[in-house]
């Protein structure tokens, strides 16, 4: 069997009959009588297996029993028109090689349906399940377009630390990173952790966000972004909360909040385009998943929409773009408001807002996509750029059906003394953030940007509903197996 491997996918769009070729991959399933064999064998490379005859008659008795779903297989074979339904071609065995058995009383992953609970206990084999690879094909597929569209744009993909001795957010949930033994701490006089004895000399954490860094670089290449892993320790156990998260930070010099959005909304069309033109198979599939989930929830929470119909949806529609000060009106007017229906009322102006509201806006309201708008300066970071009207920010958060807020991001403060204003008000001093404030002293300008959650993107991508089923090896509160 020295040919080399042809994967799957290849064989399948384009292999010749009557040709030989060696493909390797995963048992799914075996079908068998005394005349013939059927294995359905996937190896990752598309959703579709292919399928394997193989003849007893010329398969030792060791092999064929060594044959059983998750078993790892070379296999060298005809490429041949399939006489069964459901393929147009199959492979006719000439060999098969067992490189790894699966022990079928041991091996969890049996040809039925498992929970995704379940499957999460068990994430280090769960994408070789179909729902599993379509997702984690898909997260390629979008990461790479994110690549692309940023590239072809012409804007520079910038590399921000992940260890950072700041914090951006201001909201200070953040995973300490030092190599002081916690048992036996040292201290200062005053009884304090002494961090100058610690590895960097100074206390530092995981990064909560890129965006500062973020913003130092397009005050100097114009347009950047980063694409990174972002931590935050908030104990939030939700489906749309990880402790570690991937981040899409693109930073605009010489643009304001409407370019802004302009830029968020172009971009996630682009990338729900690209997930409709080059993902077909996966989500075929996962359309079909989706709908399948769907007849188990009541009536009322059911979506309108299928996975797929869902994005052509925000393709085909502009998004809706309005003033928290509007937004709030609304929803002091709504149903649920009025009926006390949502857990958190809206009873004046300066509410943060909780996903019960964004999503009412989005699903109920105006059945697409919101862009809110010009945030009361309270409820948000400091670093967003202060209205004239003194009480609110240039900041702008993107909220999408089924997920509430995907993009979060603002015009930036780019004016040096209301930005160290903003900062010491919540105790952020000038010697700990100086080369940020030393940008608004030497060629300030104002500039731009927003962070895209790419796990929040892949749920709505995929139609997965809880953000643990999307990224490989989820980390939360109680958890950071694998
Ligand atoms: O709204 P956030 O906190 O904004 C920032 O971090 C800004 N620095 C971004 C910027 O302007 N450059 O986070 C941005 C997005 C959210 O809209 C959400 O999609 C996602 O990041 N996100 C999370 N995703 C998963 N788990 C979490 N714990 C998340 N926190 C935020
Ligand atoms: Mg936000």
């Amino acid at each position: 069997m020295a040919q080399q491997r042809t994967k799957i996918k290849e064989l399948l769009s384009n292999g010749t009959e009557g040709k030989t070729y060696t493909i390797k991959g995963w048992v799914r399933t075996k079908r068998e009588n005394k005349n013939v064999a059927f294995i359905a064998l996937n190896d990752g490379s598309t959703i579709k297996n292919i399928q394997v005859v193989a003849d007893p008659a010329k398969t030792s008795e060791e092999v064929l029993r060594k044959i059983t779903t998750g078993a790892a297989l070379a296999i060298e074979g005809t490429l041949v028109a399939s006489q069964g339904q459901g393929q147009s071609v199959e492979l006719q065995a000439h060999s098969i090689q067992v490189l790894g058995e699966a022990d079928p009383e041991k091996y969890p992953l049996q040809p039925k349906k498992h929970s995704l609970e379940f499957l999460r206990e068990i994430a280090h084999l769960r994408m070789r399940t179909n729902t599993f690879g379509a997702v984690f094909r898909m997260r390629h597929a979008m990461a790479y377009a994110v690549h692309k569209f940023f590239h072809e744009k012409g804007f520079v993909n910038l590399h921000t630390p992940i260890i950072t001795g700041s914090d951006a957010e201001g909201a200070g949930e953040m995973f300490r990173v030092t190599t002081l033994d916690l048992d036996k701490l040292p201290r200062t006089e005053e009884g304090k952790v002494n961090f100058k004895e610690d590895f960097f000399e100074k206390e530092t954490n995981l990064t909560v966000s890129g965006q500062l860094e973020g913003e130092l670089g397009a005050l100097a290449l114009g347009e950047i972004y980063t694409f990174g892993p972002t931590f935050r320790a908030e104990n939030s156990n939700t489906s749309r909360h990880l402790a570690e998260f991937w981040m899409i930070e693109p930073e605009m010099a010489f643009v304001e909040l409407e370019g802004n959005m302009d830029l968020a909304e172009e971009m996630l069309k682009y990338l729900i385009r690209y997930a409709l033109d080059n993902c077909t198979d996966d989500l075929e599939f996962l359309d079909a998943r989706a709908a399948e989930e769907e007849k188990n929830k009541p009536q009322v929470e059911r979506n309108e929409l299928g996975l797929i119909e869902r994005l052509r949806f925000i393709l085909d529609n502009d998004f809706e773009r309005l003033s928290y000060t509007e937004a709030i009106e609304i929803l002091k007017n709504s149903k649920p408001n009025k009926k006390k229906k949502f857990n958190y009322l809206i009873e004046e102006w300066g509410a943060d807002l909780q996903s019960e509201h964004e999503r009412y806006l989005v699903e109920k309201h105006f059945k697409k996509p919101v862009i809110l708008f010009d945030y009361p300066a309270a409820i948000k970071a400091f670093y967003m750029r202060r209205n004239e009207d003194n009480k609110t920010v240039r900041a702008m958060d993107i909220l999408f059906p089924g997920i509430g807020e995907i993009v979060g991001g603002s015009q930036r403060e780019e004016r040096y003394e209301e930005l160290k204003e903003r900062a010491a008000a919540i105790d952020i001093h000038e010697e700990d953030l100086w080369w940020y404030l030393e940008t608004r002293k030497f060629g300030t300008a104002p500039h731009s940007g927003f962070g895209l959650g790419f796990e929040r993107l892949m749920l709505f991508v995929t139609g997965m509903t809880n953000i643990r089923d999307v990224i490989p090896f989820p980390r939360f509160p109680g958890n950071a197996e694998f």
